[in-house]
């Protein structure tokens, strides 16, 4: 090769690896670990700002950090989108497939076509009843329920009080954990009554602000605490309370420890949060995708069970933490938010105020 030839094919293989870098990770590091390919499907972008600012980022972090190519694409909400973006990844090569479905029907029908092209699959976060994922990988979201309603009892306080539940989207079978646990710890209150409860469609948070103004409505404001699901629908709920000069007074839950929702936990409006480690729960999802794409047996510590499918799923389940003012740091120490996105203008003041 003379030397402009070289020169060219360098500029080439450039470009290429520029390109490559962008989706996923050079291919070189897949023949030295023999780890195939991982594509992973996040939901959308809506229904919590997590899976964008925070699993996108830990899951590239988790695959680089093994060595692993991989490829992260998000559906944005659409199950046909979905389904599509799945048969592009197998096309394309990848040997293990992770999705977080956006209902378990069409999360079943991209797992029965992988698998039927030879390609393991994950549910991460969310389960897909009826589906046939090799693994699942999530937190225990029952206790994830139950952190939320100890923590609404524990800011009421003892004290009589009609709570509304905001539950996540029906199609989640996570919601119908969340929902589960909660109400596990706060029907067995005598002091509490359920005086209204209403799914999300899609965990949309428009649709949570009308749902549950027409539940406070309905309630005829009578209302003084809230179960929401998670931490945008408790900004949701915390809208409508302002409207009715209520916010601060009617302790709401919320899950995700966003940045969101840390601030209205420091402002009092939110009296507690649920943090779950991406950095956690990425990190297992690569070491169950490597073991599936090595052909070896991942290593699981529960089973999750799957009515529709009658199975029980091999499963990684993490542990959430309940988050409130006074615990607020442990998710700064952990690295799942950074006080300098928190602590900003008028939040400044209140993270001094709580120590952060
Ligand atoms: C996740 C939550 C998230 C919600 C909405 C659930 O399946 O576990 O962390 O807030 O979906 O995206």
């Amino acid at each position: 090769m003379n030397r402009t030839s070289s020169l060219l094919a360098a500029a080439v293989l450039g470009i290429g690896l520029t390109l490559t870098a962008c989706g996923s990770n050079s291919t070189s590091q897949q023949a030295a670990d023999g780890a195939g390919k991982v594509g992973v499907i996040l939901p959308d972008t809506k229904s919590s700002v997590r899976w964008e600012t925070k699993d996108r980022p830990a899951l590239e972090e988790a695959f680089k950090a093994a060595g692993v190519d991989y490829t992260i694409q998000n559906a944005e909400g659409s199950a046909d989108t979905m389904a599509t973006i799945a048969d592009g990844m197998i096309a394309d090569g990848v040997t293990v497939l992770a999705i977080v479905n956006l209902d378990s029907d069409s999360g079943a029908s991209i797992q029965e076509k992988a698998a039927a092209q030879g390609v393991k699959t994950i549910d991460y976060d969310r389960l897909t009843l009826g589906g046939s994922a090799d693994v699942y990988v999530s937190f225990d979201n029952t206790k994830v329920g139950e952190l939320q309603g100890q923590g609404l009892a524990d800011c009421l306080g003892g004290r009589p009080a009609n709570v509304v539940f905001l539950n996540g989207s029906p199609t989640d079978n996570n919601a119908t954990l969340f929902s589960s646990g909660a109400h596990s710890v706060l029907d067995a209150i005598p002091s509490i009554t359920n005086v209204g409860e209403q799914a999300v469609p899609d965990w949309d948070n428009d649709k949570a602000v009308t749902i549950f103004e027409q539940l406070y409505t309905a309630a005829d404001g009578k209302v003084d605490g809230v179960y929401a699901a998670n931490d945008g629908l408790a900004g949701s709920v915390i809208s409508i309370l302002e409207k009715n000069r209520r916010a601060g007074q009617v302790p709401v839950t919320g899950q995700d420890a966003t940045v969101e929702g840390l601030q209205n936990i420091l402002a009092g409006s939110q009296c507690m949060s649920v943090y779950k480690s991406a950095t956690e729960e990425a990190g297992a999802l690569a070491k169950v995708a490597i073991a599936l794409a090595k052909g070896e047996t991942p290593q699981t510590s529960a089973t999750s069970r799957d009515d529709t499918g009658n199975r029980d799923v091999p499963s990684v389940l993490l542990t959430p933490v309940s988050i409130t003012k006074d615990n607020v740091n442990v998710v700064f120490d952990d690295g799942g938010q950074s006080r300098d996105e928190v602590c900003t203008g008028q939040f400044a003041a209140m993270c001094s105020a709580a120590g952060v």
